[in-house]
């Protein structure tokens, strides 16, 4: 019986220490996310200014060139500008999603009702879908609670992850959502696709901000932003993935307000 007893002890232990360390592996990475992600905000904003400058700037010199009609570097000059003044706007887009996260940190809740708030959020991608005849379903669930939330805050989430979908599947992909109640209280949304996958030391990398294998068509502030929102609106996020075969990101959310 002492033994038996011992034993029982040690596994509770055991599997007690397990927990704890998960917790604090947890506790440690959202951290780390929070303080890149102010860190990411605080750069964008010390760089918007003399971004702002060169922009007007260049937008100076264009307008001199445009006017002097008998400078013969003109044709070049011009279109060298051309291309500051885009690339400048292409910067200023980023720093300001980046901004604009910081700021839309305070909540706004309302009562939602999840599955009409992804067919609103696919409406946005209803053209791309088409195009490359790509199926997304929702799969059909029992009924759900409707959710206290911050609409827009969801939808930028749920656009996110399915922006990312679309990315990784090849045309004809098939993309599937589907809702159930882990628990009394909450709210799973899960988004799966048949797309390329990501390899296992890209896992753990991939919902730090700038973090991108898409060079540059990709800002690796998708994921970010929406660790961010998922985690200030009380919920989880989590990914499984299988190279080659697909990826799952599983949205928790709770039914009530809670932060
Ligand atoms: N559904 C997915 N399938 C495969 N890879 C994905 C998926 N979602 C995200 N990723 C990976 O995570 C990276 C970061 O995503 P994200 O933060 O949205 O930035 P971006 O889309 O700009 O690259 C992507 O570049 C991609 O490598
Ligand atoms: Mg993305």
């Amino acid at each position: 019986v002492i033994l038996w007893g011992a034993n029982q002890f040690v596994g509770h232990l055991r599997e007690v220490n397990r927990r704890r360390a998960a917790l604090m592996h947890q506790a440690e990475y959202s951290n780390k996310l929070a303080s890149l992600g102010r860190l990411a905000a605080g750069v964008a904003h010390e760089v918007n200014n003399p971004l702002a400058i060169i922009g007007e700037k260049a937008g100076l010199l264009r307008d001199l060139a445009e006017r002097d009609t008998d400078f013969s570097q003109r044709a070049r000059v011009l279109t060298t500008l051309d291309s500051i003044v885009r690339s400048v706007d292409r910067c200023s887009a980023i720093t300001h999603r980046l901004l604009g996260f910081a700021k839309h940190m305070d909540v706004h809740h309302e009562v939602i009702d999840l599955r009409t708030l992804l067919r609103e959020v696919l409406g946005f991608l209803g053209k791309e879908a088409e195009h490359r005849n790509i199926s997304v379903m929702i799969a059909a669930e029992p009924v759900l609670p409707t959710i206290t939330s911050d609409r827009g805050q969801l939808q930028q989430v749920f656009l996110n992850l399915l922006n990312n979908a679309f990315a990784a599947v090849t045309d004809g992909g098939t993309i599937e959502i589907a809702f159930s109640v882990p628990r009394p209280g909450e709210i799973r949304c899960t988004i799966s696709d048949d797309g390329v996958g990501i390899p296992t030391e890209h896992l753990e990398r991939i919902f730090e901000p700038f973090f991108t294998t898409k060079g540059a068509a990709g800002t690796g502030l998708g994921l970010s932003i929406t660790h961010g929102i998922v985690t200030k609106l009380g919920g989880t996020i989590e990914v499984d993935s299988i190279i080659g075969q697909g990826t799952r990101f599983t949205v928790i959310l709770p039914v009530e307000r809670r932060e």
